[in-house]
């Protein structure tokens, strides 16, 4: 079984390879696609399915895409989609510091990451979601992970995911909780 993962981002690819066993992997780069995949949507939905879609007709391989990203209760669920050019530019630092700079001086400092996953599989298309509550620390910490990883603590954890090992993060994380739903949909079907 193969399966493209329509994605240039190292820290999702990382996390997701060890979750998907008996299947193919394959890349942006093994399947020959080499351009920045647009996503130009407000759900994550809409932008999941614009990239699977993108790869899929590129390639006629089934494929999937991951649209994520941090929803922060006090700025009514921004960065949300916009999660990875919040500060107006890819980086991450710049990013997770306009976090922390917006959110100065607010008590309320609950957050959630979301994934949403677009899967293209003979033709069909279909979705899996997953969501990991926590709340954003004042500083950063740790350095592991990826993107506003620093300053995230998931809920029952005293740290962030930055410092937590990639498979506790896994375990509880948004993503972790998408593709586990689309490993076993997978699994049921190939047993069909
Ligand atoms: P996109 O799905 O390509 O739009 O990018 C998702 C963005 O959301 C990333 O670039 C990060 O800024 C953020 N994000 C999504 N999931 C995570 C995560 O697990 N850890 C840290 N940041 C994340």
């Amino acid at each position: 079984m193969e399966l493209v993962i329509a994605s240039n981002n190292k820290g999702k690819i990382r996390e997701i390879k060890p979750l998907i066993d008996g299947i193919e992997l394959l890349s942006l780069q093994d399947v020959g696609f080499n351009e920045e995949i647009e996503e130009p949507f407000h759900t994550f939905e809409q932008n999941a399915l614009a990239k699977a879609s993108a790869i899929h007709a590129f390639c006629q391989k089934n494929t999937f895409a991951d649209d994520s990203g941090i929803c922060v209760n006090a700025l009514n669920g921004l960065p949300g989609v916009d999660s990875a050019h919040y500060s107006g530019s890819r980086d991450d630092e710049q990013n997770l510091q306009k976090l922390l700079h917006d959110l100065q001086g607010s008590e309320d400092r609950t957050a959630y990451y979301k994934a949403v996953i677009c899967l293209i599989w003979a033709d069909e298309v279909y979705y899996f979601e997953g969501i990991c509550n926590g709340r954003i620390t004042e500083v950063k910490q740790g350095s592991g992970g990826f993107g506003y990883d620093p300053i995230f603590i998931p809920d029952g954890y005293e740290q962030t995911f930055a410092e937590l090992p990639m498979d506790i993060k896994n375990s509880i994380s948004h993503r972790g909780k998408a593709v586990r739903k689309m490993v076993e949909f997978l699994n049921t079907m190939s047993q069909n």
